[in-house]
């Protein structure tokens, strides 16, 4: 899957640029500010129509226009197809050879991209709900039917809820039926929400094990869901049904469901220390690129094809040994978008395919 060519008009401060791509690796240099994450982020939207900086769209649009356009030609294998997306204030659409998608969940898959951002540290510093959805994201990407069971967990949960908080206000036997009869729901999407973080759990520690050990050379390095890592839907079921029952007037106090895939986090371990509380920044941002790099693993294994990697200002907090570590485990047979203030700045001995130079908006190849 290579994305061939990308046209950007008016997003972010790119007014318009016109890029041919390959496989190999590419660089887009240029001081700070001049629009090498509005690139990135404009082919991460391509790919998925979301931004990892906002969630307001309207912001991506380059101020005192209407409308941004994107358009990508991707080749896999013989066959090639084209997406293009249009986003107005309150409005996007997504074609994909032409035709408008139905749904904006259908994209995914067309171009399949990881993105390493200085925002990745969230996932490891920032809240649980952080590293929820990095669990979210990665199962979205090769199981199209997770987001609508995500959409349908959430449903329930905001129904049983507000259950709850009628019960606070005023406990009746009526409420209480219907808080019964939405525990099966909640139960039911809880279970298969679980299972499914618990499966990705397995599947991506060995690998996230490996690239932290070997790019930091220090461990053992583990990671631990806390919905359990027992991925038997039968077994999930149960115990979540026994806690719930547990807990029940703490719920109806509280007004609030208390337990469930909604309150999980998943936990890094170095060592036997949690690497959100203790690590080092060093520590912190080795654990995001292990993270990041066992994802795109996955991601080729499931899929035979190897995603377009977008590589934006992560690298440079490293020391030299670490940086030449992560070069060494980056899959460079795939097509590579790195950013940099300068050629230096990404160590020596890589082998780049093109640079382009990126000024006030500009790109241009050099
Ligand atoms: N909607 C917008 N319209 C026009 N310009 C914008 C818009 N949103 C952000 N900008 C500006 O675009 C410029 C480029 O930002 P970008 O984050 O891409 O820089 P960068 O090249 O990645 O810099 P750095 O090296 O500091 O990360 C900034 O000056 C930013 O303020
Ligand atoms: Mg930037």
């Amino acid at each position: 899957m290579i994305l061939t060519s990308f046209l950007v008009r008016n997003f972010r401060n790119i007014q318009e640029a016109n890029l041919a791509l390959s496989r190999g690796i590419h660089l887009f240099s240029g001081a700070n500010a001049q629009g090498k994450t509005a690139l990135v982020e404009a082919i991460l939207f391509l790919a998925t129509s979301t931004s990892h900086r906002t969630r307001r769209e309207e912001e991506l649009i380059r101020w005192g226009e209407e409308v941004a356009f994107l358009r990508g030609v991707i080749q896999h294998g013989e066959e090639s197809e084209s997406i293009e997306c249009g986003l107005e204030k309150r409005k996007k659409i997504i074609k994909i050879d032409k035709r408008t998608l139905p749904r904006v969940g259908d994209l995914y898959g067309h171009l399949r991209t990881v993105l390493f951002a200085p925002e990745d540290l969230q996932i490891i510093a920032g809240s649980p709900q952080e590293r929820r959805r990095f669990l979210d994201m990665a199962i979205a990407q090769i199981d199209s039917a997770y987001i609508p069971l995500l959409q349908q967990f959430r449903r329930a949960l905001n129904q049983r809820n507000r259950i709850l908080k009628r019960l606070q206000l005023t406990k009746n036997a009526e409420g209480m039926r219907e808080l019964g009869i939405w525990d099966h729901t909640f139960l039911d999407y809880s279970t298969q929400v679980t299972r499914r973080r618990c499966e990705m759990t397995q599947v991506l520690a060995p690998l996230v094990r490996s690239f932290y050990e070997s790019l930091a050379e220090e461990g053992p390095f583990s990671m631990k869901y806390s919905g359990g890592d027992e991925a038997d839907e039968f077994i999930i079921r149960e115990r979540l049904q026994n806690r719930l029952e547990r807990i029940r007037q703490s719920e109806i106090e509280r007004g609030a469901s208390l337990l469930g895939p909604h309150r999980d986090d998943l936990q890094f371990i170095l060592a036997d220390k949690n690497v959100s509380v203790f690590a080092s920044q060093g520590q912190r941002r080795t654990t995001a690129l292990a993270l990041r790099l066992a994802e795109a693993k996955l991601s080729f294994e499931k899929t035979g094809a190897r995603p377009l990697l977008l590589i934006d200002d992560v690298i440079y907090e490293m020391d030299n040994t670490r940086r030449g570590r992560f070069w060494e485990q980056v899959d460079q047979s795939g097509p590579l978008i790195v950013t940099a203030t300068s050629r230096e700045q990404l160590g020596p001995g890589l082998q780049l395919t093109s640079i382009f130079q990126v000024h006030n908006g500009e790109i241009h190849s050099s």
